[in-house]
């Protein structure tokens, strides 16, 4: 008999620096690397891994790490390893290639090599900003004749800026370094550099402004060439936030463009283009653009080609340049915003007026591209709504003051509209002005949020679960653009950080947030106030509230989070200081250690249907135990083993004050309330022997409210996990199925393709809540999504795990679920759950990547009777969490395909 041949030596894929894929542009303390350890068959894991970094090309192809090599390192570790090698020079260009060692010993070949580009120094800019300055230029008022429009007196023109230079020699290399306080679309020989919109994103400008680096090699030519860029207000100076009256006033009054184009040539020389006096501007076609209110072209005003060679720029104007200040210019961290889908109509009808209403079918962020083929002057008008009144016309009044309108004016033939530097959250679009009928064919909306890469995938038996889980992605969707904001629509699209900590975890699951989630924090941090409160809102805006419960925890758990779900340390450390002096804020504020003071806006849990009766120092101080919980952990995995005593101290002071102040002798809790229930169980706070009588009372309350939820913000996402964790699985799915308000499957009945901000937005009783805050695409309540992974599908972290190198493979089979399959692609790779229950016999199938160990728990009437595919039997036998007095089969896997089956289980 032949012995099977040993599979071949793992290979190292995917590699990343900075969670990117070869960045341009890196913080040299960011540069972690990461890689995903490939191949087929059982238990296979890495043992140990090399790498080099190389400026020098030719180093790096013959294995010379003369920036770094680290020798080989006896080490699992594929997720997070930080540059230990050279100094990294400004600019610099790296190349990189991993090779490892697997379970056998054998190594890998070297990996194809990867790069990253490191930052440059403020010694690397040479660049002025330049702009046009504040001016208003007289235009057409979009209402016409009448009362003046302020809304329309603040909008004023796009400035165009350009500049020609000559390049005499072959190109070797070229980069274009470039940002805008506003937004800007550079342009190079009539050409876009890059597909990203929205650039640079937002940040508190005044504290860091993030720069984007292109490789613009193949966009250059010899002789004659024109760099240009448009530009817009943006959130630096255009209508951002709730208080429209303050347009402008939060960052800067008028746009500003930085840019410098280093060109290398073959023989070692280089040319700079850089923004200064030398630069010339102009308005052109794009009359106003503004994220809330939207942006209107006239056509006719558009020079063609000035941003090519060729073009007579001599009545263009003198640029206003301006110094550099000492504001920090970094690398952007996070993804760009891109266009990421395009869809086409659903429906179109004409209202009596020949108005085209559109209907998309799905809530979205983004804009409508159109095609328009009509006599010069036609104007389009387009309005965009998240739902329709009842008599058909787009309903707007939630939109507050954002109107969410474009317009364009066309020149005779056919031509296309796109905006650029606005956005809006919409389904339906009205169209006024269209000349002729519209052809669906010539219109389509384009999708536009950060380009986060979807790692999440989930499919059940029940139609309406699987569209709640569409509804959730879609949610996040809709608010991930350059931050997690609260909504895309109305007036106020701020990065919340409540919202953002409830949902981060469900986040994670859904996709990539590693490197969005990195740049935001250090909005979070740049917005902590000089006391050591976390703001409920980052980046800063022109409001200091901060410390609310809840809230300013965020920055605590969503770091910790990533920490978890990607095993980035880097994250906690660059943090560690942000943190502490939350920590200490909240201490010293509060030595009783009850959350009584300093608790700002105090939200409590936001959004609870009827009254909110939560006791808000009981919310309050077990956030506070968490966060002193997490700390513990944090200190622990940044090497603090003193600071992390500290913080358990501290947590057991908070503990015995919340449980003296909150929990009853029998395990009630103060308020009562489901939220309560749901923190103090899921935070760990109620003593171990009151646990399940305390779980108990939870589904009391539930049963109370008729299987109705009552959490807000603050409750929702630890509801469904604290009842799983305690025995009451199905009370879980019999929430999750619940369709009479307030409930998930409510929305969803009534049509909803995204999560809506409240239970009740729009009720078949009473129509529409409140237009004062009724967005309809808010992902908070989409929590629960973390639900139907860690639970349904049961793909959960190990206890200590980070980065998912250990995972519990627990699945919580219940409800009217026939199966339920689902998968999540975790920085290892792919870790995938399928299971059915036929009535009789409960199947799992359970797919791990190399170097991921999994305690695979199959719950069942007999586990003893439980069997692997080879028909092993199980390892061990122990409770089922999930169920009271339901065991479970648990069985030890490493990387491959595993298949289980055993009687189902019976509660
Ligand atoms: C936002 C929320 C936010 C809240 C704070 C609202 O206006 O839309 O999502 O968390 O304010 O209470």
């Amino acid at each position: 008999m032949t012995q099977p041949s040993p599979p071949p030596p793992l290979t190292p894929v995917g590699l990343r620096c900075a969670h990117q894929v070869n960045p341009l542009g890196v913080a040299p303390g960011r540069v972690r690397l990461s890689w995903r350890p490939d191949g087929a068959g059982r238990g296979r894991a890495q043992r140990g891994y090399q790498i080099v970094v190389a400026a020098d090309q030719a180093d790096l192809v013959r294995g010379y790490g003369t920036s770094w090599d680290s020798g080989r390192v006896a080490s699992a570790e594929s997720a997070d390893v930080e540059y230990l090698g050279r100094p990294l020079a400004p600019g610099g260009r790296y190349g990189w290639r991993v090779r490892i060692w697997d379970e056998r010993g054998a190594v890998s070949g070297w990996s194809e090599p990867a790069w990253f580009e490191v930052e440059l120094d403020p010694g690397g800019w040479r660049a002025s900003w330049i702009g046009l300055g504040r001016v208003r230029e007289s235009f057409r008022p979009p209402d016409g004749p009448g009362p003046v429009d302020p809304v329309a007196r603040a909008l004023t023109p796009a400035p165009y800026l350009r500049r020609a230079f000559t390049v005499g020699q072959p190109v070797s290399a070229a980069r274009l370094y470039v940002t805008a306080l506003g937004l800007y679309e550079a342009r190079l020989n009539g050409r876009r550099v890059g597909d990203a919109v929205l650039a640079p994103g937002w940040t508190d400008y005044a504290r860091r402004i993030p720069y984007q680096t292109y490789d613009v090699t193949g966009l250059l030519r010899p002789g004659e060439n024109v760099i240009g860029a448009l530009l817009a207000d943006g959130w630096y100076s255009g209508f951002a936030g709730f208080d429209a009256k303050r347009a402008g006033a939060h960052y800067g009054a008028a746009p500003e463009f930085l840019a410098q184009l280093v060109i290398r040539f073959g023989d070692g020389t280089d040319q700079w283009v850089v923004t200064d006096h030398r630069w010339r501007a102009r308005f052109g076609a794009i009359r106003h653009a503004d994220l809330l209110m939207g942006e209107c072209h006239d056509l006719a005003l558009e020079s063609r080609g000035w941003d090519a060679p060729g073009f007579d720029a001599d009545d263009w104007h003198d640029v206003r340049c301006r110094d550099r200040d000492g504001r920090p210019l970094v690398a952007d961290p996070g993804p760009p915003i891109r266009v990421a889908q395009e869809i086409a109509p659903r429906r179109i009808v004409r209202d009596a007026a020949g108005r085209h209403i559109i209907d998309f079918g799905q809530n979205l962020p983004g804009w409508l591209r159109i095609k328009i083929d009509g006599p010069a002057g036609t104007c389009v008008r387009i309005r965009h709504a998240e739902a329709l009144a009842a008599d058909g016309s787009l309903y707007t009044d939630n939109l507050r003051t954002a109107r969410q309108t474009d317009e364009v004016t066309a020149t005779a033939g056919a031509q296309i509209f796109e905006p650029r530097f606005t956005l809006h959250g919409f389904r339906y679009a009205e169209v006024s002005g269209y000349p002729g009928e519209l052809d669906p064919a010539d219109v389509v909306a384009r999708v536009v949020h950060s380009d986060i890469p979807v790692t999440g995938s989930f499919a059940s038996s029940q139609p309406w679960l699987n569209q709640l889980f569409a509804n959730i992605d879609w949610g996040q969707r809709g608010n991930f653009i350059s931050v997690p904001t609260d909504c895309p629509q109305r007036d106020e699209r701020l990065g919340w950080l409540g919202d953002a900590q409830v949902f981060a975890r469900t986040a994670c699951y859904n996709r990539d947030v590693a490197a969005f989630f990195g740049k935001w924090l250090d909005d979070v941090a740049d917005a902590q106030l000089p006391s050591g409160a976390f703001p409920d809102i980052a980046p800063r805006l022109n409001l200091e509230w901060a410390g609310a419960p809840g809230w300013g925890d965020g920055g605590v758990i969503i770091p910790w989070t990533l920490y978890r779900m990607y095993g980035d340390r880097g994250v906690l450390r660059r943090h560690l200081a942000a943190m502490t002096a939350w920590m200490d804020f909240l201490e010293k504020g509060n030595p009783d250690y009850l959350r009584t003071r300093d608790l700002g806006n105090n939200y409590n849990d936001w959004l609870a249907p009827g009254e909110d009766r939560t006791s808000r120092e009981l919310l309050a101080t077990a956030y506070w135990a968490h966060d002193a919980a997490l700390m513990a952990e944090i200190a622990e995995v940044v090497g603090r083993p003193g600071d992390a005593a500290g913080y358990r101290a501290l947590r057991s002071k908070i503990g015995s004050a919340f449980t003296d102040a909150f929990v009853s002798a029998d395990g009630r809790i103060a308020s009562g309330t489901q939220t309560a229930y749901a923190l103090g169980l899921h935070m760990g706070l109620i003593p171990g022997e009151l646990r399940q009588a305390a779980a108990g009372y939870l589904v009391d309350a539930i049963a109370s409210e008729g299987w109705r939820l009552t959490t807000g913000f603050a409750g929702v996402g630890c509801l469904l996990p604290a009842l799983s964790g305690h025995g009451h699985t199905s009370v879980a799915y019999r929430l999750l199925a619940q369709d009479a308000l307030p409930s998930w499957r409510y929305m969803i009945d009534q049509g909803a393709t995204t999560i809506w901000e409240r239970w009740d937005g729009w009720t078949r009783a009473a129509g529409f809540q409140s237009p004062l805050m009724n967005s309809f695409n808010h992902y908070a309540l989409g929590a629960v999504g973390e639900w139907l992974y860690r639970f349904v599908l049961g793909i959960e972290l190990a206890p200590g795990a980070a980065g998912f190198d250990r995972v519990i493979l627990r699945p919580h089979p219940g409800g009217q679920l026939r199966w339920a399959r689902g998968s999540y692609r975790s920085v290892r790779g792919l870790i995938a759950s399928e299971w059915d229950n036929d009535g009789e016999t409960f199947r799992l199938r359970a797919g791990l990547p190399p170097n991921v160990t999994a305690s695979v728990r199959v719950p069942s009437g007999d586990a003893r009777a439980v069997r692997d595919a080879t028909g092993g039997p199980p390892a061990a036998i122990a409770d089922f969490p999930g169920a009271a007095g339901v065991q479970e089969a648990v069985f030890e896997v490493g990387s491959g395909v595993h298949e289980f089956s055993g009687p189902v289980m019976t509660e």
